[in-house]
Parts: structure tokens; C-alpha cells; sequence
């Protein structure tokens, strides 16, 4: 029996993508279709969703739906079916998927996720023309309401789907004021502290967390460490309440998109039996950055520009990574602060740093498949994405040990190495001491070439694809309805 899922959430490849959220979405109904479960993909309409949706079709009109006209338009993107919200009052603006051109977030966003939340509870409940969907999967705090509004105010004709919520990242988690909870919909049964309730105001992930019969993240390690509340950020408790429902599994990477040997974005591409020719991609990634040639390892960063991703960190260590004969290329997108230090670090170091701000994929991948190290200096993360393509692509991860970092690298260290299965380096802790060893062990490996390129081998050689996280959430899936 074909399982049918409804994934909802805030963004999905190719069509809106400010980070990992977006990879996996977009990644999971082709890693579950070898599973017989058919996964349809339901987004907010932003003018670029709609603009992509083929064949679409109106399978539900709302006069109002949260105070705004608003449709529901099925159709396929890239051959896989997905479903818009189109409200054009929510949706139709300038800017990301969360803020206007400034960089501020939308003053309605409780709004606007909450109509994608009541519309996605309506659709896989039953309550459109659209037939019910067996599960319903929400993803991160923008859908967190959705298993809430199932729970607690079904559609009229409720089949009742199993509620799945997975949490990509517990520092986002949609805490807005208790004023908003009228406006709501749901009944006042649902102000509770396993409700909507969170600390005096409305807690959209935690509505969510409490309302689904099963709660995922995106590692084992993620999943063991939410239930601190260095981690947790005010939701651990929820978390132990729940131990019994809560599964960590890891994200993988799409194949057809990350592969070093069909890789359209590469000047050459290469193989773990041909990495010699990664050079003609680093020679360019110099060029492209304006960076000198030399024999020394060409560090490589591509991230958001956040706390969450130590980047402050990585600013106190730069000027001893290039004392120590590294070069570094950065590409990031976010806090203006910390794009300044980096903007200042280039000027101090014309030839060893070079920086791109704002968000490039095809560069990304050239960035995945020139540079010698990839830096990760994360406080906390959930699962990470761009470790994985560093390993597929031969670009070693120097990560800090922690959640999905963790889980995906294996340390050079010296049983590691007699053992050949290094992948990468880690380090303990985020900050200069921390960041200065690591990358003199870096530098230390990279003066060995044939270790370095065992390595490489090594971390080339695993498999990251979606295959083992595919069959987990089929399982999952199986369990809650069978
Ligand atoms: P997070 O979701 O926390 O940002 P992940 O490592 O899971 O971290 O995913 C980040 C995704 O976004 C990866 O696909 C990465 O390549 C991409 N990415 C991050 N910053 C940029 C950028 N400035 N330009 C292009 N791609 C980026
Ligand atoms: C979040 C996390 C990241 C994870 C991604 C996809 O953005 O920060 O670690 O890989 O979601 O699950």
C-alpha cells in the first residue's frame, strides 16, 4: 500500500531556500518513493513558487483564511507534486521567505504561518477536495501549528492523519504574545501547557512538539543534546516529556544535485580515483577571489553569517590561519556586523582572504569542489549540509563536535589514522584556542599530501545519500500508520 505524506514547511529547493530546511524538503519525496510512500511538497505561494508550479489547479478557495482571500493551487514542480498557498495579501512581497528587503522580520509572520498551518491541517485532514493524506509532516516552527490545529480543531470530515513535527533547528521557534491566541481559530482547551501555551505567550513549535505522535531532528547527537537547555533553548523540558516519541535522524544529500563527477558548476570535474584534477578548481576558486597561488591549504567557508555558525570565532582566528600559511575563501550571507570583520580582514590580508557576501549556489558548489578545508566552527548543529557535500566532494571538514557535525565526521586522529578511516579534523569547544589548534592540525595533515589525499579517499568513500534516512522515516511513517 502506497503511504501518502503532506511535508509542509516554509521553503523547498529549487523554488525558496535561505538554508538545510530547504535542501531536505525539497530531497525527501525522492528519497521516500523507493519506500512506496508518495510525499507532497505544501509551500507558501511566494511569487517564485507560484511562478514555477506547472499544470496548477485551485482544489480549495478560501474567502478568508486568517483574514485573507486565499487558495489552495496543486500542481508539480521538477515532475513532484506540490501544493501553494496562495494568498497573495501573506505571501505576494519583496524579500525573503521571513523578512522584507531590510532584513526585518514580517511583523505578521504569526499570521501568515498560522494560515499555512490551518491550511495544511484542512488538506490532510480532509477538509478540501483533495484526497486526506495518510501523515502529516511539519517541519520547523512555520508549520508548527499544523498538527496543533489537528489536534485540537479538526476539519469537519477528520480522518484523523498521524502527526509527525521535525525540528531542523531549536533556535527558531516561534514565540509571539499571548494576544495572538484569540485570532487563532482553536479552541480555548488549546491554552494549555500541552497546548499552544509557552511561557505566557504562544509557542508555535511547541504547539507543535505536543500536539504530533512523533517528534524528529535531524541527528542522533541533536536529539540526545536538545534535552540540555544549552541546547534545548526552553523547549528541553517538552523534549524529556516526550523521550519516548522523539527520533534523531540524519539528513542526507541529494545525489542527482551534489556529485563531484556530474557536478555542471565544476570547471572539472573528479572522482576519488581522479583527484588530481580537483587542482584545475582550485587554481580557479584563487582566481575568482583574488587570492595568490601557493602550497598551503586553501580553507573554504560557506554559511550563513550567524552565532549559531561560531563565524565571530572563526574572525578572532583568521589572522593566525594566514600567519601559519593558509588562505581563506568565504562566501556568507546574514549578520552586517560580522560580514564587516570579514569585509576588514580581506583589506588586512589582500591575497590570503577573499570574501563573496550574499547567497550563490553555483559558486557554492565550485567553493565544495576547489577548496582544500571546509571550516565549520558551530556552537550547535542540528544536522549540518555543507559537511556532507565537503565529504562527497574531497574537501575536508574541520568541524566542532557537535550535534550532526559529530555524527558525520571521523577525526584524524592517530587510531583513526592507523585505522584509515579519518574524514576530517574536530575540535571541542568554539573559540580562538579551540580554532588555532585545529587549524595547525589542518595545516600539519595538509604537509603530508599522501595522507591528506587518504583522507580525502576516506571521506569520498561514504555515503551520505539518502538511502539509510529514507528507509528511517519510511519506518517511522509505517509505525504511526500502519
Ligand atoms: P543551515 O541550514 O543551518 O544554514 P546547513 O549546513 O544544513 O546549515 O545548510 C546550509 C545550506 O545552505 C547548504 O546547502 C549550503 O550550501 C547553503 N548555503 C549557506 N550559505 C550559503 C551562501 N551564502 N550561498 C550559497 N549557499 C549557501
Ligand atoms: C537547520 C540546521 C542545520 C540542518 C538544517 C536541515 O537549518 O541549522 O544543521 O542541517 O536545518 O535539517
Amino acid at each position: 500500500m502506497t503511504r501518502s505524506v503532506l511535508s509542509v514547511a516554509s521553503e523547498t529547493v529549487p523554488l525558496v531556500k535561505t538554508g538545510g530546511l530547504a535542501d531536505v524538503v525539497g530531497a525527501l519525496p525522492g528519497a521516500l518513493a523507493p519506500h512506496d510512500v508518495a510525499v507532497t511538497t505544501m509551500v507558501p505561494g511566494y511569487p517564485a513558487v507560484l511562478r514555477a508550479l506547472v499544470d496548477g489547479m485551485v482544489i480549495h478557495v478560501y474567502p478568508s483564511l486568517m483574514g485573507a482571500p486565499a487558495r489552495l493551487v496543486a500542481g508539480t514542480v521538477a515532475g513532484l507534486p506540490l501544493i501553494a498557498l496562495d494568498a497573495p495579501d501573506l505571501f505576494s512581497r519583496d524579500g525573503g521567505p521571513y523578512a522584507g528587503p531590510q532584513g526585518y522580520d514580517w511583523d505578521d509572520n504569526w499570521r501568515r504561518f498560522a494560515a499555512l498551518s490551518r491550511a495544511a491541517a484542512d488538506l490532510a485532514g480532509g477538509g478540501t477536495r483533495y484526497p486526506p493524506f495518510d501523515v502529516l509532516h511539519a517541519h520547523d516552527w512555520q508549520a508548527g501549528l499544523a498538527p496543533a490545529y489537528l489536534r485540537f480543531a479538526p476539519p469537519r470530515r477528520a480522518p484523523a492523519p498521524a502527526r509527525v513535527t521535525t525540528i531542523h533547528n531549536m533556535a527558531f521557534q516561534g514565540r509571539f504574545g499571548a494576544d495572538i491566541f484569540p485570532q487563532l481559530g482553536l479552541p480555548d482547551r488549546a491554552w494549555a501547557i500541552d497546548g499552544v501555551e509557552y511561557y505566557g505567550g504562544t509557542g508555535y513549535l511547541k504547539a507543535g512538539l505536543e500536539a504530533s505522535d512523533a517528534i524528529t531532528t535531524v541527528s542522533p547527537s541533536y536529539a540526545a543534546e536538545i534535552t540540555d537547555p544549552r541546547f534545548g533553548m526552553g523547549l528541553e523540558g517538552v523534549i524529556l516529556a516526550h523521550q519516548d516519541r522523539v527520533h534523531g535522524i540524519l539528513n542526507g544529500i541529494d545525489g542527482t544535485l551534489w556529485n563531484p563527477e556530474t557536478d555542471a558548476h565544476l570547471p572539472a570535474r573528479f572522482s576519488a580515483r581522479t583527484l588530481a584534477r580537483r587542482i584545475e578548481n582550485k587554481r580557479a576558486l584563487e582566481t575568482e577571489f583574488g587570492l595568490v597561488t601557493d602550497h598551503g591549504p586553501l580553507f573554504v567557508v560557506v554559511t550563513r553569517l550567524t552565532w549559531q555558525k561560531g563565524m565571530d570565532a572563526l574572525l578572532e582566528v583568521v589572522d593566525h590561519l594566514v600567519g601559519a600559511g593558509g588562505r581563506l575563501a568565504l562566501l556568507g550571507a546574514g549578520d552586517a556586523g560580522i560580514e564587516a570583520g570579514f569585509r576588514a580582514a580581506a583589506a588586512r590580508h589582500p591575497g590570503r582572504v577573499g570574501v563573496r557576501f550574499g547567497y550563490d549556489e553555483a559558486l557554492s558548489h565550485r567553493m565544495q569542489g576547489g577548496g582544500d578545508a571546509l571550516l565549520i566552527p558551530s556552537r550547535f548543529e542540528p544536522c549540518g549540509l555543507t559537511q556532507l557535500y565537503a565529504l562527497a566532494y574531497g574537501c575536508v571538514p574541520v568541524v566542532a563536535r557537535t550535534g550532526g557535525l559529530a555524527d558525520t565526521v571521523i577525526d584524524a586522529n592517530v587510531a583513526a589514522l592507523a585505522a584509515d578511516v579519518a574524514t576530517g579534523v574536530q575540535f571541542d569547544g568554539v573559540g580562538y584556542h579551540p580554532l588555532r589548534i585545529a587549524i595547525n592540525r589542518t595545516l600539519a595533515l595538509h604537509r603530508q599530501p599522501e595522507l591528506w589525499r587518504r583522507i580525502q579517499r576516506n571521506s569520498m568513500k561514504c555515503d551520505f545519500t539518502w538511502a539509510r534516512s529514507g528507509r528511517a522515516y519510511a519506518d517511522l511513517y509505517a509505525k504511526l500508520a500502519p
